[in-house]
């Protein structure tokens, strides 16, 4: 009897040591699992850390470009309202403080592609011999938690010390979009638009230009005066232009062109029409075709062919128009709304 106590004694004893090592080990296992994980935070924190010690980034680095508004090939009244926004607030600054005219901060630039908007923004720079700070959301975007809002500080620190300068921001639409639920975006956008405050309060000599293909997607906090105090359409190439850049476009081959070539008749083929609308980029791949038809014709001749309107008919077919009708007028419904009460 007495011996079937001490046996119940010892193993209650036993299970009793036995819970205290399972508990010992517990706590010694969830000390190692919170060490280990607070170290690979750190490593974590690190490779974060990383991507902002790389090379400067190319949006960083302004261009200088020797390009000008005689770069501009037609878009008369485009070009006008471009070189009129930035006149005053990078010629004229101090004479501006003078009368109090609070200088124009920003500028969005929108149209549809292809039309021309990054090439204005790089001969605008070089008229007015300013540095380009050119970024994009694939330069200035990153993956890496708030290393975006880091860059957009880095891109208007940089661009303020190097003033006078022009901050471009290609796809502005899909950096600053109207509000989406995503966490990250409002803490960029508010970030962009810190800064652009910033801007003015310095009195500082850099503008913001906003580039766009999707205007109506921009955030509206940022279409505001005072923000955006100019909206600019670069539209499809008008007649006029079509034919100054049918021009332009085959200048290095003159010598190689057919009599019958006619660029007041290529501008009237290329006018808008239920098939859409021609960009620049497309007359520039019509020229293109064109030349290599005739190449590709001199090739199966014993004479060299000249460029003629026969082969700017095939290339007419090979190169449709690339802007729909629906779009334009979806441009034009914007450029209503936004851009007529920021006429000056
Ligand atoms: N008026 C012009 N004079 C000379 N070249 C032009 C003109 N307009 C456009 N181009 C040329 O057409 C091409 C397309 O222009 P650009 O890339 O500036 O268009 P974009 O509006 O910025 O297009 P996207 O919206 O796709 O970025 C470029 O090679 C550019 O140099
Ligand atoms: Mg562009």
């Amino acid at each position: 009897m007495e011996m079937d106590k001490y046996k119940e004694e010892k193993q209650k004893e036993n299970v009793l040591i036995d819970l205290i090592t399972k508990i010992a080990l517990i706590a010694i296992a969830t000390r190692e699992i919170a060490e280990t994980y607070f170290r690979i935070n750190f490593w974590i924190d690190k490779i974060k850390e990383k991507p902002e010690k790389e090379a400067k980034s190319s949006f960083l680095i302004p261009e200088k470009t020797k390009l000008t508004f005689k770069n501009i090939i037609g878009f008369k009244e485009t070009k006008s309202e471009l070189k009129s926004a930035l006149e005053w607030p990078l010629k004229y600054k101090e004479l501006m403080e003078n009368y109090d005219i609070e200088p124009i901060n920003g500028i969005c630039l929108f149209g549809p592609p292809g039309c021309g908007k990054t090439h204005f923004v790089r001969c605008a720079a070089g008229e007015f011999n300013v540095n380009l700070y050119l970024a994009s959301p694939s330069t200035i975007g990153s993956m890496w938690y708030g290393q975006t809002e880091k860059r957009i500080r880095k891109l208007f620190n940089e661009a303020r010390r190097n003033s006078p300068s022009i901050i471009a921001i290609d796809e502005a639409d899909k950096l600053l979009p109207k509000s989406s639920g995503s966490s990250v975006q409002p803490r960029v956008i508010s970030e962009f638009l810190q800064n652009m405050d910033g801007l003015l309060t310095e009195k500082s000599q850099t503008i913001v230009i906003l580039l766009t293909n999707e205007p109506w997607k921009l955030n509206e906090a940022i279409i505001r005066r005072g923000r955006v105090d100019r909206i600019i359409y670069v539209p499809p190439p008008d007649y006029e232009t079509r034919v100054l850049l049918f021009k332009y476009y085959m200048s290095k081959v003159m010598h190689n062109i057919d009599e019958n070539v006619s660029f007041k008749e290529l501008g009237n083929l290329t006018e808008a029409s239920q098939k859409g609308y021609y960009s620049s980029a497309a007359i520039r791949e019509i020229c293109r075709t064109a030349k290599e038809e005739a190449f590709k014709n001199t090739l199966s001749s014993i004479n060299k062919v000249k460029i003629s309107m026969e082969h700017f008919q095939i290339a007419l077919l090979k190169v449709p128009p690339d802007i729909s009708t629906e779009s334009i007028s979806k441009y034009n419904e914007w450029k209503m709304t936004y851009a007529s009460y920021m006429l000056p």
